[in-house]
């Protein structure tokens, strides 16, 4: 037997149809930017994660530099944020020109620690980013009450984390702005490439919809004239001004999420749940098979329904354990070998071997095992016995 640490093809058989479907009429209709079925999907899933605005997007890494945008982060401006996430989270704060700051995470979570947020934060901070990290939800509470005293923006990283709910609701894992991807194997996973910013606040919203096609049109105006009003400076007389696409106000970008993925997404969305709790019921049977063994299994953080993105395992033979899983058909792999503060793009930075432990022992101990939610009881049964077996001398 082989398994794939992550199956999207079966996923899309389960329920081809709908999706075949749901492509082929965006196809014939022409339609192929904008138009209802982003306007719908973009309604939809706001709905869903509980926010009242949704921005779609290229990808998950353009809705966090959306995300910083829309909030005016850049040059000389700091976030603080994890190491232990995909390179994207503090690509993108570069990306605007921004410092990313990294903390460690907690030993049991794998999350942002609360507890070292103060222990970073200067007066170039402005923004604190967390990171669900494989669909666990990070301690929101703790987080928001420091952003609240230090008025401090709160942009969740929720790439891997839909259908997380922490305290009983998705909408508790949101900040002022709140970042999704729609990369393939995602809990929601387009055909492709997408993501999204989601947020209640309108001017945010507002401007992630001027910046994602180039700053222009409408919403382009409103933000440039609310930009020069904070400035406290006169809105210039001789401006071409006009709401058509064809006049820009802002440097943006060119982030679009194609007609025939929304459509796609549309579909898969109303799965969602399903696919989160077959993830859920993979995660509970592999803690079971675990819990007597050398592995330490996935802690969900306190009031957290975690969504299972990844399921990693943690034991100090992570190297030979993966090993031995790979070549007995099972798929496995470092989410992510290299922490972000020692990587190369990140030199310039001056971080060094030692500064974050917790997540400098996790890239070296911890290996994520398959948990798609179309996993087969043979595949799972034949899952734990490899890696029980990958323990034996
Ligand atoms: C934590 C995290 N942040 C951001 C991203 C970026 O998303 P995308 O690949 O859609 O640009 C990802 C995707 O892998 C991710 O896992």
């Amino acid at each position: 037997m082989k398994i794939q640490l992550m199956n999207v093809q079966r996923q899309h058989e389960t329920y081809s149809a709908e999706y075949e479907d749901a492509a082929i009429k965006v196809l014939r209709s022409g339609g192929y930017i904008g138009g209802t079925e982003v306007s719908s999907f973009e309604e939809e899933f706001a709905r869903y994660q509980g926010a009242k605005y949704g921005i779609s997007c290229g990808n998950g890494t353009d809705a966090i530099v959306l995300a910083l945008r829309a909030l005016g982060i850049g040059h000389g401006d700091e976030v603080i944020t994890v190491s232990w996430t995909f390179f994207a989270t503090a690509e993108s704060i570069a990306a605007v020109g921004a410092t990313p700051v990294f903390i460690d995470v907690c030993t049991d979570t794998y999350c942002m620690n609360p507890k070292l947020i103060e222990t970073a934060i200067t007066s170039k901070t402005k923004a604190v980013l967390p990171v669900h990290f494989y669909g666990n939800s990070c301690d929101m509470d703790a987080i928001k009450d420091i952003c609240k005293k230090h008025n401090l923006y709160l942009i969740t990283d929720c790439a891997q984390a839909a259908g997380t709910r922490y305290k009983g609701e998705r909408k508790n894992i949101l900040g002022d702005a709140s970042c999704f991807s729609f990369f393939p194997t995602k809990n929601l996973g387009c055909d492709g490439d997408g993501g999204m910013v989601i947020t209640d606040n309108e001017e945010i919203a507002r401007a992630c919809r001027s910046l994602k096609v180039h700053g222009s049109g409408k919403d382009g105006l409103w933000t440039l004239k609310r930009e020069y009003s904070i400035q406290g400076k006169k809105f210039p007389e001789n401006m071409p001004v006009g709401e058509s696409k064809y006049y820009n106000y802002l440097i943006g970008y060119n982030s679009r999420l194609d007609a025939i993925q929304a459509a796609i997404l549309r579909k898969k969305l109303v799965h969602l749940e399903e696919f989160v709790d077959g993830r859920r019921r993979n995660a509970e049977l592999f803690d079971e098979a675990f819990k007597d063994t050398e592995y330490i299994t996935p802690v969900a953080g306190n009031n957290t329904y975690h969504s299972y993105y990844i399921y990693a395992l943690k034991h100090n033979n992570a190297q030979l354990i993966m090993k031995r899983l790979q070549e007995n058909g099972v798929s496995c792999g470092t989410y992510y070998p290299v922490p972000l503060h020692l990587q190369g793009a990140f030199a310039s930075l001056g971080y060094k071997v030692g500064d974050l432990p917790v997540t400098e022992e996790l890239s070296k101990t911890t290996f994520a095992i398959p948990v798609f939610p179309e996993m087969y009881d043979e595949e799972r049964t034949f899952i734990i016995e490899q890696v029980k077996k990958a323990l034996e001398d």
